[in-house]
Parts: structure tokens; C-alpha cells; sequence
């Protein structure tokens, strides 16, 4: 049925290209960019991830219908305060997993991927000082928190660490293209089974230390 690539060309054209129901989010779906160049069966969605109606809204999307795979990938890494950078980071990913739940749960596949950072890992113990690894490292603790209920629900979910990738965010000079990250995270995923739940992973598969 039907994938949400939550604001992430890469995911929506991977999914859109391999016949999937694609239903992407970005906050600006009267001008969607590259998004809207997607050929395929692509929706697309308004969605400011802290925005609840908004959420709200997407949840009705789904109303009665499943939802197999459920993306979250928007973050932000710089240019805004840290309250805002932990409630896109870190609180958001959990507003729209609760609001979206019912449908993954109606789905065929019951997964959830969320995309985190190695920036959010505890080296040797400390919590990184910085305000987006500290707001990853929440996103994480929490997705630890949370993620055996939702097992025990059924649901398969992991955290990425994607790649230090030339998107936007990373930058023309970062040695993973979009594509390749893509790649790499959807093989993670379209292999995920109930005992990779709860996992940190790179986008090519291993485990990443908390
Ligand atoms: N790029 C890297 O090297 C790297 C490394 C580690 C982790 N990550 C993580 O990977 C994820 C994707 O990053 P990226 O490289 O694709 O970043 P990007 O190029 O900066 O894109 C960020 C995306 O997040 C969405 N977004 C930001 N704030 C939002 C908000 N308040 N509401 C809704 N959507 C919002 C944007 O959507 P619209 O502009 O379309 O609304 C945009 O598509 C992020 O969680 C990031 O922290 C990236």
C-alpha cells in the first residue's frame, strides 16, 4: 500500500520508481520543488512536522487505509533556536509516529524508519554538547524508549544514521550522494525483520553505537 516519505525527495523517487503508493510531505506543497517533478503514483502533502492540525490532517490521509512503511526524515541542522531544533529533531518524529500509528498498524509491513545521525551518539558517555546532537541524541534515547512497545505492537522500527550525504543539509563537498544513501537505507529496509527492531543502523546496514 502506501509509504510516507516524510520531506525526502530520495526516499519518495526510490519508492515512486519501484511502482509504490507514494505520499510525501514538505511544508511547501503549492511549490514542491523536485518533489513535484516525481514521476509515478506520488501524493503530495503540506506538512510543518510541528504543526499538530497539520499532522492531524495527514493522519486523515490514512483514515481506514494502511500505511506500510512510514518515513520521518525532516530535521534541521542549523538556523533556527535550540527549542526549535529539538521540537522538529527530537519531539516531532514521535508526534507523527502516534498520529500515523493506526495506519501503520492497518498496513502490510508495520514499518517505521526515523532518520537520526551519528551525531546523536554518545561517545565515550557524553551527551554532545552541540544543539543538533544533543537533539538527536534525545530523538534516540527516546526511540529507545519507545520503539519495544511498539514491537511489541508488531511494528519493525529503526533509526539511520544516513551518511554524511550532499543534500542541503551535508553540504555539495559530502562524499554520499542522495541517491547512494537512498539505496543503501531502502535494501536496510526492505530486509528489516522483527529482531532488527529497535536498532541503530547506518544506511549501509551495520549497527551504530548509542
Ligand atoms: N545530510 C547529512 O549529511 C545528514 C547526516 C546525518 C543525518 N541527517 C539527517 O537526515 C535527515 C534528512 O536530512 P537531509 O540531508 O535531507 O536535510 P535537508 O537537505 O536539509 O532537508 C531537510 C528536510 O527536512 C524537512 N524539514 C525541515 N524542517 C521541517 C519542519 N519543521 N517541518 C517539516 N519538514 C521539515 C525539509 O522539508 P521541506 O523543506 O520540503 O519542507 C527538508 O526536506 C535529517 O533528519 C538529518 O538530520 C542528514
Amino acid at each position: 500500500m502506501a509509504p510516507v516519505a516524510a520531506s525526502d525527495w530520495g526516499f519518495a523517487q526510490s519508492y515512486a520508481l519501484d511502482g509504490w503508493e507514494v505520499h510525501a510531505t514538505t511544508r511547501t506543497p503549492g511549490d514542491p520543488g523536485a518533489l513535484g517533478e516525481i514521476a509515478g503514483n506520488v501524493s503530495i502533502h503540506g506538512l510543518e512536522v510541528r504543526d499538530q492540525a497539520q499532522i492531524s490532517a495527514l493522519s486523515e490521509v490514512f483514515e481506514g487505509r494502511g500505511l506500510d512503511v512510514l518515513i520521518h526524515s525532516a530535521g534541521v541542522l542549523r538556523g533556527v533556536t535550540r527549542d526549535e531544533m529539538r521540537a522538529i529533531n527530537a519531539d516531532a518524529p514521535f508526534d507523527v509516529v502516534e498520529a500515523l500509528m493506526p495506519a501503520v498498524l492497518r498496513g502490510r509491513d508495520r514499518k517505521i524508519v526515523i532518520l537520526s545521525s551519528q551525531m546523536g551518539a554518545r561517545n565515550g558517555g557524553r551527551t554532545p554538547s552541540a544543539d543538533y546532537g544533543a537533539s538527536k541524541c534525545l530523538l534516540n534515547d527516546r526511540f529507545r524508549d519507545l520503539g519495544p512497545h511498539w514491537r511489541s505492537d508488531g511494528v519493525c522500527a529503526v533509526v539511520f544514521h544516513p551518511g554524511w550525504v550532499s543534500s542541503d543539509m551535508g553540504g555539495a563537498s559530502a562524499p554520499v550522494s542522495v541517491t547512494e544513501s537512498v539505496s543503501g537505507m531502502r535494501q536496510v529496509i526492505d530486509g528489516l525483520e522483527a529482531r532488527s527492531s529497535g536498532k541503530f543502523l547506518t544506511w549501509k546496514g551495520t549497527e551504530h553505537p548509542w
